[in-house]
């Protein structure tokens, strides 16, 4: 055990300069206002593990405000503050995001409620946390600065590559915390112990009760990890798939397309086509894809990814399962050229397996393709930029996907007729 343990090296060794002096900086302006503070969290957690991580979590036995603004007021940068909730954000010049909170127990009235908080020691308001090696503190004070504070044990769990719950009514409280556990399973190759897993299983129907928008977050989470094969897999184990996002299908189907959709996406990877964020086909294809009061959720997500999502209704409103689809790959590509491939890769999912593999091949044809015919050849015709040159180009595109081995005159020659 390493409770009582000066860390003060490993912090100078690991951090970046510009994390340790911000530290060194809590130390002193913390000890200058008689306040207590603590790094707690994921930072103290990666220092172990040696993992590179820029978010600072501090905890502060009294008023976390009083120094949130006291450190802005002296050293600059941005704050946002929650009165109520004792939490503040504060953005040193250097860019560095601390959040400072006043040490608090939580209490919950229902399941998946938002807490009520009442403040605390450090010793408490770690117990308030998910799992054992996210409930370790580094003290900042003046005179102890580096001394491990680990009253749950998380430094041998961590050694043990164990997840493990304070409580038993961890997962109920907090839901999301089953879908945590599983993407640090994921990231760190852990498992979570057998009592952990047992509770997780039965607390999953507590997950109706969240706001899709934080089941939506917690998710894209998930599926950022680099196996976002593994978190579904997970979620199917422990039976939470039912509880997620309403999804009208059966766990059957959604099986059968996540299976789909991963040997798609390693299909493209091995011809050279990663994609930039995997993690939102996977959050589409667990999604209901018609009921408009669903959409609630989408709101968590930002422009660009919303437009994917939307993409998808329109792509799905009439029915593709009874439509027929095009033979010939130039045609696909007229109908579906603006569609971005996450969002392509997901309709297809969908679609009857044969008709799925011909949009495969058109995804991959057209990913690979490299344009014969560009704008600059439409300008030496004389052709000047407007609806009609993006047409042009377009069926341009179209014929070199029909007819690979066409030169650049001849498409030339035959879109300009
Ligand atoms: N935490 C918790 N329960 C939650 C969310 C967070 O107890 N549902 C606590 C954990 O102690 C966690 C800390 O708050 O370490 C910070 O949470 P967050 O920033 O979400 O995650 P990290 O653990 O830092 O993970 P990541 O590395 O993915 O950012």
């Amino acid at each position: 055990r390493l409770q009582n343990y000066n860390l003060n090296r490993e912090l100078e060794e690991q951090l970046s300069d510009k994390v340790y002096s911000l530290l060194m900086l809590i130390r002193k302006e913390s000890s200058n206002l008689g306040i207590k503070a603590y790094l707690v969290g994921g930072m103290v957690r990666d220092l172990f593990l040696k993992r590179s991580n820029q978010d600072m979590d501090v905890v502060v036995e009294g008023d976390g405000l009083k120094l949130a603004k006291h450190l802005q007021e002296k050293y600059g940068g941005q704050l946002r503050y929650h009165e109520k909730f004792g939490t503040a954000a504060w953005r040193h010049p250097s860019n560095i995001k601390v959040d400072l909170i006043s040490a608090r127990t939580e209490f919950y009235n229902y399941p998946g409620a938002l807490p009520e908080v009442e403040k605390s020691t450090i010793k408490e308001d770690l117990f308030r946390r998910d799992f054992t090696f996210n409930a370790m503190a580094i003290s900042l004070d003046k005179e102890q600065f580096g001394t491990l504070l680990d009253f749950f044990h998380g430094y041998e769990d961590l050694l043990e590559g164990k997840l493990k719950i304070l409580h038993n009514l961890s997962f109920v409280e907090d839901p999301t915390r089953i879908l945590r556990a599983i993407r640090f399973e994921s990231r760190l190759g852990f498992a979570m112990d057998s009592q952990t897993e047992g509770l997780a299983k039965q607390s999953a129907n507590n997950l109706l009760t969240v706001s899709k928008s934080r089941i939506a977050n917690e998710l894209k989470r998930l599926f950022i990890e680099e196996d976002p094969v593994y978190g579904v897999k997970r979620m199917a184990e422990l039976g939470v798939l039912p509880f997620l996002l309403n999804t009208l299908e059966s766990r059957n189907i959604i099986n059968i397309r996540i299976k789909r959709l991963s040997r798609y996406i390693i299909t493209l990877k091995k011809e050279g086509i990663t994609l930039d964020s995997v993690w939102i086909s996977f959050l589409l294809l667990l999604t209901p894809l018609k009921r408009e009061k669903d959409k609630l959720w989408l709101y968590s997500l930002n422009k660009g990814d919303q437009m994917l999502l939307e993409d998808l209704y329109e792509l799905v409103k009439d029915n593709p399962l009874e439509k027929k689809y095009p033979d010939l790959l130039g045609d696909w590509h007229q109908h579906f050229s603006g569609i971005s491939i996450e969002t392509m890769l997901v309709f297809i999912t969908l679609l009857p397996e044969e008709t799925s593999l011909k949009g495969l091949k058109y995804i991959l044809s057209r990913e690979k393709m490299q344009k014969k015919v560009t704008g600059a050849d439409l300008k030496q015709f004389g052709l000047q930029p407007s609806p009609k040159f993006k047409e042009l180009l377009l069926n341009a595109e179209a014929l070199q996907l029909n007819n690979p081995e066409l030169s650049k005159e001849k498409i030339l020659e035959k879109i300009i007729q």
